[in-house]
């Protein structure tokens, strides 16, 4: 490897998408139609998509070919056992539950497991984990360490979970109420942070202490690994697939959002040890997602996972993933851009607080700074602060901890010159911030507001 070369994308392009260019005016009538809200916005009046890493990766050729491949028998299809084989290979688990996608794993598991009075700690339950621990009538607590909370604070494995919050929470409530501690990895919400080896193991020994299993919210699992490589003492040699294997084998169970990193755009699944849950779980998966060999999956959509997780643990691969989010990351960070530090695996996240001062929380700093990055640039990212937390049930308001705005990044989608324009339009944005108004909304439902809220601009 020569180091002093520039990490470029390790594929050649077969088929492009071509997207059309708008100019800022054009932009600005798209904006008044969908009330300053980027959830509205027609994708085909977005140049650069950076909403979510979810789903939108693109796929490789292998995985095109397993399209084609795809059985799609009803029961015991070749394709499943492709797909189970691959994900075995990575988390050997007993029981490995097929699923649309990594919310229909979580609804099931906490049908399962959750239910009133109980507890589920987490580092930071991701927000359709939490709406699903809770639909149960259970809590979700999030125990962070104090660094995963602050956006400036450096720490290589920011996601980790606070032992004693973790031990003092289990001593609280009592373990009996606890069915199982939930691990995330990378925290998405707490800014894409990894979780470290020495931090799963003693949340095990915790775990086996009180008799709780331990589930990771995998999603973006082979980011996760390639931080543990680069930064914890000892995996320097260690392959990506035998750091995955060891992360799961601290775990009872995970549960997954393939659109993530098994590189597709659809599928996910629940994988646990324990034969009753797992009786439990596929009993509730037929009533809802289909069959036991397809969960909710067509076979060619098995075909393209199995295919997906060969490749996302290939370290050329991960070596452009992580250093392409960082490229963008630092060249912000450079250019005097506050963001959330350290530049995390999927996504860097602006801090609209510190970059706009002058807005208060509850005009919306993040939402002033999204719709202005769509209105200057063409670029979609996602508010995550007091649009998204600001609301409470009660319909009282308070600021959330943080104003972020997302600016997540798509699997193998964007070329390094896509992310060059996407830097250059948010340091003209910056320049400008003094400029930037608040806004206030003026139309919101009762709950999950950020998707369909109205927005007006402050003139003032
Ligand atoms: N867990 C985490 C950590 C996630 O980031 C997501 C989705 C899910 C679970 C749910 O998976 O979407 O397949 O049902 N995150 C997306 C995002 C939506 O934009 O961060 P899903």
């Amino acid at each position: 490897m020569d180091r002093w070369r520039t990490i470029i994308e390790p594929f050649r392009i077969k088929s492009v998408e071509p997207f059309r260019m708008t100019s800022a005016d054009e932009r600005q009538g798209r904006l008044e139609d969908a009330g300053y809200n980027l959830f509205n916005l027609h994708s085909d009046d977005v140049l650069i998509d950076l909403l979510t890493d979810s789903g939108t990766g693109a796929m490789s050729s292998e995985q095109w070919a397993g399209i084609q491949r795809g059985d799609e028998s009803y029961a015991g299809s070749p394709s499943w056992y492709r797909f189970l084989e691959a994900v075995l290979e990575l988390f050997p688990f007993r029981h490995v539950i097929p699923t649309h996608q990594g919310r229909a794993a979580e609804r099931i598991l906490f049908a399962v497991a959750g239910g009133p009075g109980k507890v589920v700690p987490s580092n930071t339950l991701f927000d359709t984990t939490r709406a699903n621990v809770e639909f149960t009538g259970a809590e979700g607590v999030d125990v962070v360490i104090p660094e995963g909370r602050r956006p400036s604070a450096l720490h290589p494995f920011k996601g980790n979970v606070d032992l004693e919050a973790l031990e003092r929470l289990i001593a609280e409530v009592g373990a009996e109420r606890i069915p199982l501690v939930m691990v995330t990895v990378t925290n998405n919400s707490g800014g894409g942070q990894p979780v470290s080896m020495e931090n799963l193991r003693a949340i095990r020994a915790i775990c086996d202490r009180y008799g709780l299993p331990l589930f990771l919210d995998a999603c973006r699992f082979a980011e996760n690994a390639w931080f543990i490589k680069q930064r914890e003492d000892g995996y320097a040699d260690r392959a990506i697939p035998d750091i995955v294997r060891e992360m799961a084998s601290l775990a009872d169970g995970m549960t997954m959002s393939a659109k993530k990193d098994a590189l597709v755009n659809i599928g996910g699944w629940l994988a646990l040890n324990d034969d009753r849950w797992a009786e439990q779980a596929r009993n509730l998966l037929i009533l809802t997602e289909g069959f036991p060999t397809y969960g909710g999956l067509a076979g060619r959509d098995l075909e393209a996972i199995a295919q997906g997780l060969r490749e996302v643990v290939q370290e050329d691969y991960l070596r452009y993933r992580i250093r392409s989010t960082a490229y963008l990351g630092d060249a912000l960070a450079a250019a005097g851009v506050p963001v959330v530090q350290p530049i995390g695996g999927h996504a860097v996240y602006v801090d609209a607080a510190a970059l706009l001062p002058h807005i208060p929380p509850l005009e919306y700093p993040g939402q002033s700074l999204a719709v202005t990055l769509y209105r200057e640039g063409g670029i979609r990212g996602c508010e995550i602060g007091s649009v998204m937390f600001g609301r409470h049930p009660d319909g009282s308001e308070s600021p959330a901890a943080m104003e972020l705005v997302r600016l997540a990044i798509p699997r193998r989608v964007y070329t390094q010159s896509h992310i060059d324009y996407v830097i250059e339009v948010v340091r003209s944005v910056a320049e400008g911030a003094a400029e930037l108004r608040g806004m206030r909304i003026v139309a919101q439902p009762p709950t999950l507001r950020h998707f369909t809220a109205r927005f007006e601009p402050l003139s003032t």
